[in-house]
């Protein structure tokens, strides 16, 4: 039998189509979970959905499903393809958005060349995967998996003020279906590697098997606002300089040699935040990653001995919030076989690798056998509009992610 191919035109010609939408004055793709962009941009994959005549259903955490089944397939549990549609701010155009359309992709591409599954086929759009507005990241896949009760989720506040639960109705994606109501036989991800692990190897495909764990604090520091001018230096209770302590702390233990560790601040704002007046209050994120668990728990440990005493040696006070905490994960072994064999039959290089970057995979793989499927980045640059993979190397990936889903739906 000749192997099946993709509609590469209609796979590359939809992810530039979602790209366009969400775009900011500036030209900048903002499409933040339940956001108005967002909501341009479920509108556009549902029209797809539905002209690709799969059922759509929405659940009460906003999460969009496309199903194919028959009347034979019953309550069989279906392999689902996932992944997300938010972004991060001045996103690419690929991370979230190629893993769904591929899987949309994947499943017409099934359904024209009229094969019959053994289950049905389903692809899933997570709701809040970035976790940019809304925290924890991978929010919808998390209640998905029952990790995060759906009221819990809903009643999240944003870093804008808003409620996720309000605006999902707003929107018009505050679905009826209960969390979890569709559990996965297999599920699948199709990514791009968002790092330069594939491009300088020179190979095609990753069989991702592990996932390192992800840990997000929010710091507040409160110091004393005073004059800039009149204050002495040894008098100040200076919340911003506190601050900037806590950044070179964790950038110099990250950097120790060969420590695996990655640590972050994104994200700082100072209070009152004027040129002549001493910061009274300064409020950052953190986030650690570490793909073991126990250094991962160290690395925390660590912050948060040396925030104890910083707030000591600068007279300030210091509160933490835990914004998310994932363990790292690890793959389905026999998915991860799989997606290697694939790839090899198609004659493609093929690597085992980790994840750097958060996916929804790690939150389903709590309910399913579950593994992702990589393709490369240029440069290793992602959460930048210069993200980018060849075109080819995105076929091949969604060609890969077809034959997998096809060995996967025959059982
Ligand atoms: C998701 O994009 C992450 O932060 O890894
Ligand atoms: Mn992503
Ligand atoms: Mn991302």
């Amino acid at each position: 039998m000749t192997p099946l191919s993709i509609d590469a035109e209609r796979l590359l010609g939809r992810l530039r189509d979602l790209g366009r939408i969400g775009r900011d004055g500036g030209g900048r793709l903002v499409r933040l979970a339940a956001s108005d962009a967002d909501r341009a941009g479920r509108d556009a994959l549902v029209a797809w959905i539905r002209g690709a005549g799969l059922e759509v259903a929405v659940d009460r955490i906003g999460n969009v499903f496309g199903i194919w089944r028959t009347a034979d397939h019953r309550d069989r549990a279906p392999v689902m393809i996932g992944s997300h549609i938010d972004t991060v701010i001045d996103a690419g155009i690929l991370d979230g958005c190629y893993g769904v359309l591929a899987g949309l992709e994947v499943i017409e591409t099934l359904k024209a060349a009229g094969s019959i599954p053994a289950r049905p086929i389903a692809v899933a759009a997570f709701t809040n995967e970035e976790g940019v507005r809304y925290a924890p990241d991978m929010m919808g896949s998390l209640v998905h998996a029952g990790g995060l009760p759906v009221e819990e989720a809903l009643a999240t506040l944003g870093t804008d003020g808003t409620v996720l639960g309000a605006e999902l109705e707003r929107i018009g994606y505050a679905g009826s279906e209960e969390p979890g109501f569709l559990t996965p036989h297999a599920y699948l991800e199709l990514h791009i590697e968002q790092g330069p692990v594939l491009e300088r190897e020179g190979v095609s495909v990753g069989a991702v098997e592990t996932l390192q764990g992800i840990s997000w604090q929010r710091v507040t520091i409160e110091g004393e606002a005073n004059h800039a001018g009149t204050t002495p230096m040894a008098m100040r209770r200076d919340a911003g300089h506190a601050a900037a302590c806590v950044v070179t702390f964790l950038r110099d233990r990250a950097r120790r040699p060969n420590a695996p560790t990655v640590a972050t601040v994104g994200c700082m704002s100072f209070e009152p935040n004027a040129i002549n007046v001493i910061p009274s209050r300064a409020i950052f994120t953190v986030d650690l990653r570490d793909p073991d668990e126990q250094r991962l728990r160290a690395e925390e440990a660590a912050l948060a001995g040396y925030l104890t005493e910083l707030a000591a040696a600068e007279e300030v006070t210091i509160a933490v919030e835990r914004l998310a905490r994932f363990e790292p994960v690890t793959f389905d072994r026999r998915m991860v076989a799989l997606i290697e064999t694939a790839a090899r039959d198609r004659g493609l290089s093929v690597k085992r690798m980790t994840s750097g970057a958060g996916h929804d995979a790690q939150m389903i793989a709590r309910i399913a056998p579950a593994a992702m499927i990589f393709v490369p980045s240029i440069g290793g640059i992602s959460h930048n509009p210069r993200e980018q993979t060849p075109d080819a190397d995105l076929v091949a990936g969604a060609t890969v992610l077809l034959d997998v889903v096809a060995r996967l739906a025959a059982q």
